[in-house]
């Protein structure tokens, strides 16, 4: 239904597409729908009882009426199949990428800072990145690429492509964007390289005239995994209205880390104990989002002021594109 909605040009909220996140969930008003297989923490069967269903899992058998939220702010972006080049590969840590795409000449892509892109891979498959620099500067798309073990695509990033490889995306995708009618501060929570999203949203809030107060957490087991920590900092001591909180869940002895430690959200909550003014905008891996709900939403956080982009890297090992 989810496919069906975007294609017809209506943009309903989506994040994993597959069953995990729970971002697409709406009601069905009449008709019947067939659930494809999903993660019981994404719909629980009181939900679907009560006639609420994922939209990226749920298949009409006939006519149907749903009611869904839509993102009015998204409407004008197109979704597109793109081929590009790889311009520019740097490693970021001994574990993540950063590729810069190049598109073709006089091609640029309209998209909202937050969104990411379907990488295709030559056997069909997909694989989603969010993009993380803002459109303000888009000249590259940059992408921060974590080499996942077994994971086919991130594997031949690392040991295979070279520069000037050529690839090809669908894209933009996603409802991950900061949202900007109202001055709420804003909370942005990143784990590992969910910061990717996070830096474009980061970017183009400082192009805007606003003074709206944006606090970044931004989480690692080890020091490596805050693999633009520089930037982060330097964020922080440019501008006023920027806040850099890093937090560290296991970090190494010679990490000599004497900032803060634990879990990315647990810091939040001992921060703030009313979240209830606020609006937190999360990236990262399902069962992190997963946790955030639960310890935010004891802070006071309505759960229309959670905005999250939950992914997990793909680990079958199929052939390279
Ligand atoms: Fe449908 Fe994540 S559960 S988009």
């Amino acid at each position: 239904m989810l496919e069906a909605a975007l294609r017809e040009g209506f943009h309903l909220p989506y994040s994993c597409r597959n069953g995990a996140c729970g971002t697409c969930k709406g009601r069905i008003v009449s008709g019947d729908v067939r659930h494809e297989p999903y993660e019981a923490k994404a719909l629980s069967e009181t939900e679907k009882a009560a006639g609420l269903a994922l939209f990226c899992r749920a298949v009409p058998e006939g006519p149907v009426v749903v009611l869904a939220r839509e993102i009015g702010v998204a409407k004008d972006i197109v979704i597109k199949t793109v081929p590009c080049r790889v311009a520019r590969m740097e490693k970021l840590a001994p574990d993540v990428m950063r590729l810069f795409l190049k598109l073709p000449q006089n091609e640029r892509l309209l998209y909202l800072a937050g969104q990411y892109i379907d990488i295709l891979l030559r056997d069909g498959r997909r694989r989603g990145f969010s993009i993380a620099n803002a459109p303000s500067a888009d000249e590259f798309l940059e992408l921060h690429i974590r080499h996942v073990p077994g994971g086919v695509f991130s594997g031949h990033v690392f040991n295979a492509m070279q520069e000037r490889a050529l690839l090809r995306f669908e894209g933009p995708l996603g409802t991950f964007f900061l949202r900007d009618d109202t001055d709420k501060p804003v909370i942005l929570m990143a784990a590992g390289t969910g910061f990717a999203p996070i830096k474009a949203i980061v970017e183009q809030a400082l192009t805007a005239e606003s003074e709206r107060p944006l606090h970044l957490y931004w989480g690692g087991r080890t020091r490596a995994d805050l693999y633009l920590h520089d930037l982060a900092l330097e964020w922080a001591a440019r501008h006023p209205r920027i806040r850099y909180t890093p937090v560290l869940s296991r970090p190494a002895a010679e990490d000599a880390w004497t900032g803060r430690t634990g879990h990315v959200q647990e810091a939040i909550a001992a921060d703030w104990p009313d979240l209830s003014g606020f609006e937190v905008y999360g990236s990262g891996p399902p069962r992190m989002i997963e946790a955030a709900k639960g310890v935010l939403a004891r802070k006071g956080l309505p759960e229309d002021a959670f905005y999250y982009d939950a992914f997990e890297p793909a680990q079958d090992p199929v052939a390279p594109p």
